[in-house]
This record gives C-alpha cells, sequence and structure tokens, in this order.
C-alpha cells in the first residue's frame, strides 16, 4: 500500500514508518519539522534499507498537501500533532488551530482526493479520569484536564462525524496508552525539546547524569506503592500496532476504535527501578507534590486489539528501558 504519514519524523511516525517499510508497504512522509529533524529519514533508511519519499510541507497547507495527495495513495496515518500538555495550557489557540484546524484541513484534501481509509493517533487521555479499569473502549470519554486532551476528544468526534457524512470510509481511531523507549537499533528514538516533561525520557537524563534528580508526583495514589500507574508501550510494538489496524481496515468502511497499550501497570517507581537494571546506576529521585492534572492510574483493556487485529505487544518494562537507556547514550 502506499500510505500518506504526516508526522512521520516525529517519535511514533518515525518507528511506524519503518514497521511500514518492513512489511512491504510504501510510506510517503509529511512533516513540517517542527519538531523533528530531517535526519530521521536518513536514520529510518539505515534500518529498513530503503528511505521513504518526503515532503517538508505543513498539513494546514491545503495547496501543497493536494498536489501531494493528487499522486495517489492508498490510506493515510495521521501523526502530525503538538503534543506537550503544559505548552497547550500557555498557547491553546496555537494548538487548536494546528492539530484541530491542521486535521480538518487535511481531511478536506482527502475527501477531494478520494483517500478513504485513515487511520488516527488518538491518546488514553480522552477518557478522562476513569471511573473503572481497565479501560475499554466502549467506556465514555470523559473531561480533558487540558486544550491538549481536548483537542484529541474534539478531533475523534470530528472522525466520527466525517466517517458519518462519507460512509464508505475507514476510520481507525488509535487510543496510545504511554509509548516509550526507542528502537532497538539505537538510530531513532524520542528527541524532546528542552527539559522533558514525560516520565521516561526525563529518567534516562537523570541517568545520563544530565538532570539532578527525578521529582516523582506524588506518593499517596490509592495504588500499590503510592505513585502514579501507568501503562507504558514500547513505541516499536506501537508501531506493529498501525500497521495491523491498516492491514485489517483498508476499505473497511466505519469506524474502528482500539486501545493500544500493553494491558498492565506500571507505577513510576516500578519503572524507576526498572531504569536502574538497565543503566546499571541507582537513580536519585524525591517524592513531591502530585502534579495538577494527573490521573491515579490507568490501564488499557487490550481484549478488542488482540482478538480484531491479531496484535498484541511482545516487549515489557525492561526492553522499554534498555532500548531507552541504548538511545539516550547516543545523542549524547
Ligand atoms: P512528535 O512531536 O515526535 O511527532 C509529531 C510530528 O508531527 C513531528 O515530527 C512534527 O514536526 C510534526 N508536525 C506537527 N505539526 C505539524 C503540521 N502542522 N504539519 C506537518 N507536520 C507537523 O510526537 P509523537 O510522540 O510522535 O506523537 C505522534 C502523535 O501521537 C501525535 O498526534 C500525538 O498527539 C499522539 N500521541 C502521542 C503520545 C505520546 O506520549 N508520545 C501519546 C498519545 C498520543
Ligand atoms: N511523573 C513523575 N515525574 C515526572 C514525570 C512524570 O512522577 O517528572 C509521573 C506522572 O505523575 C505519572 C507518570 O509519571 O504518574 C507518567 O507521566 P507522563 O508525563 O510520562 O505520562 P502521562 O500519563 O501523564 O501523560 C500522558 C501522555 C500525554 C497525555 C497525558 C494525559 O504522555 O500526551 O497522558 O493524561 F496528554
Amino acid at each position: 500500500m502506499r500510505v500518506l504519514v504526516t508526522g512521520g519524523s516525529g517519535f511514533i511516525g518515525s518507528h511506524t514508518v519503518v514497521s511500514l517499510l518492513e512489511a512491504g508497504h510504501d510510506p510517503v512522509v509529511v512533516d513540517n519539522l517542527s519538531n523533528a529533524s530531517r535526519s530521521v529519514l536518513t536514520r529510518i533508511g539505515e534500518i529498513a534499507g530503503r528511505q521513504p519519499e518526503f515532503h517538508e510541507a505543513d498539513i494546514r497547507d491545503r495547496d501543497t498537501m493536494g498536489s501531494i495527495a493528487a499522486s495517489g495513495f492508498d490510506a493515510c496515518i495521521h501523526f502530525a500533532a503538538l503534543k506537550a500538555v503544559a505548552e497547550s495550557v500557555e498557547e491553546p489557540m496555537l494548538y487548536y488551530d494546528n492539530n484541530v484546524g491542521g486535521t480538518i484541513a487535511l481531511l478536506e484534501v482527502l475527501v477531494a482526493s478520494d483517500i478513504t481509509t485513515f487511520v488516527f493517533s488518538s491518546s488514553a487521555t480522552v477518557y478522562g479520569d476513569p471511573n473503572k479499569l481497565p479501560v475499554t473502549e466502549d467506556m465514555p470519554t470523559g473531561v480533558a484536564t487540558n486544550p491538549y486532551g481536548w483537542t484529541k476528544i474534539m478531533m475523534e468526534q470530528i472522525l466520527r462525524d466525517v466517517q458519518g457524512a462519507n460512509p464508505d470510509w475507514s476510520v481507525s481511531l488509535l487510543r496510545y496508552f504511554n509509548p516509550v523507549g526507542a528502537h532497538p537499533s539505537g538510530l531513532i528514538g524520542e528527541e524532546p525539546r528542552g527539559t522533558p516533561n514525560n516520565l521516561m525520557p526525563y529518567v534516562a537524563k537523570v541517568a545520563a547524569g544530565e538532570l539532578a534528580r527525578l521529582s516523582v508526583f506524588g506518593g499517596d495514589y490509592p495504588t500499590s506503592d503510592g505513585t502514579g500507574v501507568r501503562d507504558y508501550i514500547h513505541v516499536v510494538d506501537l508501531a506493529e500496532g498501525h500497521v495491523a489496524a491498516l492491514n485489517t481496515h483498508v476499505g473497511d468502511a466505519g469506524v474502528h476504535t482500539y486501545n493500544l497499550g500493553t494491558g498492565k501497570g506500571s507505577s513510576v517507581l516500578e519503572v524507576l527501578h526498572s531504569y536502574e537494571n538497565a543503566c546499571g546506576k541507582s537513580i536519585p529521585y524525591e517524592v513531591v507534590e502530585r502534579r495538577a492534572g494527573d490521573v491515579a492510574a490507568n490501564w488499557a483493556d487490550v481484549t478488542r486489539a488482540e482478538s480484531v487485529l491479531g496484535w498484541k505487544t511482545t516487549r515489557d518494562l525492561a526492553d522499554m528501558c534498555a532500548d531507552s537507556w541504548r538511545w539516550q547514550q547516543r545523542t549524547r
């Protein structure tokens, strides 16, 4: 399949492009490089043996996107978005314009070009503070605690409505839990700008000696050790989930919603100790106040993805930490 991949030079997009190439598909990357570098394409080529076609373009630029789409595609996987939660609170209009406005512009181009299979990067954040664990796809979407989360809830609704108006469309809504790790080659991974906001990239920088200690946000949650629990998923497993969703649902009219996680929760301290094993050092930390907007625990019921997509994760927390640490050492 020839697949248009927006945001394909970013963290999850680059790993998915590798998986698409390895599966024999023909990905074409569109990225405005606002949060990625061009060298990622070369490194994808080193891993997969060939480089994808690349266009530096913004998804909001309808004319350029229209001329790219005119070359013909079997499907689009849409990763391009801004994703920094705190920045979205400071700059809400930037987030609504780029994420929601960008998605609408892209959808207009796809409708006009008759590209009818669409795979969307959604997030576990759409569940808000879940009242039951593990979360299943039929649970109602919740109340977001920040504009970034609202953009995901809004974009899911826009996609359900666009599919309703275009009944031949196949829309897959993939709700990622917490993607971490890096490619085992050490060639591609996550490159956060400035101080990381997310747990594993922060722990990686403490392990590397670039940051002094981890602040553990809250030690009094109703969890096994009092720290927050999340469903961490290796980014390569997540990438393979996209290929499975694409292969299963190309041309399959309807809206298909999946949780992509491992189905298992890990606490902040479990992640920290697993990382200590991976890097062979002790990682300093202190328990501080809870972070506003955080939920105590969130992990996925992955029964639907396993049974319908025939996909399940094969990499555990030790793999995630080992691959993150290899990537961290290469980027120093
Ligand atoms: P990323 O920032 O590494 O990748 C996003 C890519 O999109 C970047 O390369 C960026 O340059 C590009 N981009 C942004 N706006 C664009 C625009 N207007 N036009 C063209 N390109 C644009 O982020 P990621 O972690 O790979 O996330 C990919 C997707 O997955 C996003 O939609 C994100 O919201 C979603 N997601 C991420 C996580 C996570 O924890 N990483 C969790 C759930 C969902
Ligand atoms: N944490 C710390 N210290 C840190 C960073 C995180 O203790 O320095 C804790 C958090 O409190 C949480 C866990 O580690 O318990 C995971 O935090 P992350 O920031 O890595 O991940 P979140 O689950 O908070 O964030 C994810 C996605 C976001 C999304 C958000 C909404 O990364 O994109 O869920 O819930 F918006």
